[in-house]
């Protein structure tokens, strides 16, 4: 590890507006969301690479979808705002972590910016926020995020607390 470079440019792996478009340059230093250091050339493959690895636990799930009509919809980069205000939360890990992750395009893009909601059922997700799917969240500030990362890591019940209008209705069509 280059330590003498470890403190000048450390950032975080995804800080590009658009995902997998910020690699690792010649001479920097930087960790993934795993605090391993990135390959030059890449924006998270770890430099120590086990491929037996776990995964990080998660409770909570949120898919957020980046995709054209969502994207243009939150305009800036709205998964690495929330990962950063999950930092700020200490829910970024943790016995109740909420992972962010980035989808492409749900076919509901009417509801843009859509993002839904599953809960690590086999661990300690709460069953009853999971599979909600929320929407306009472009519209949702810091506030109203910080308001639902705390319900979700609190076990709340999201759909007796929130406003109707923000959840996506589903029916079975013929
Ligand atoms: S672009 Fe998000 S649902 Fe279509």
């Amino acid at each position: 590890m280059k330590e003498k470079t470890m403190t000048s440019s450390l950032t975080n792996s995804h800080a590009s507006s658009t995902y997998g478009a910020n690699p690792v340059k010649e001479g920097e230093v930087r960790l993934n969301e795993m605090g391993s250091q990135v390959v030059e050339g890449y924006t998270c493959k770890p430099v120590d690479y086990d491929a037996n690895r776990p995964i990080m636990h998660y409770k909570t799930l949120l898919l957020l979808c980046d995709d054209e009509r969502c994207g243009k919809a939150g305009k800036t980069d709205k998964a690495s705002e929330l990962r950063e205000i999950l930092k700020s939360m200490g829910l970024n890990k943790g016995e109740n972590r909420i992972k962010i992750s980035r989808t492409g395009c749900y076919g509901a893009c009417r509801f843009r910016q859509v993002c839904q909601v599953t809960e690590n059922t086999k661990a300690n997700g709460n069953i009853k926020n999971n599979a909600l799917w929320l929407r306009h969240t472009h519209h949702f500030d810091d506030t109203k995020w910080r308001e639902v990362f705390t319900l979700l890591s609190t076990n709340k019940i999201l759909e007796e607390l929130l406003d109707e209008k923000h959840f996506i209705p589903m029916k079975v069509y013929e």
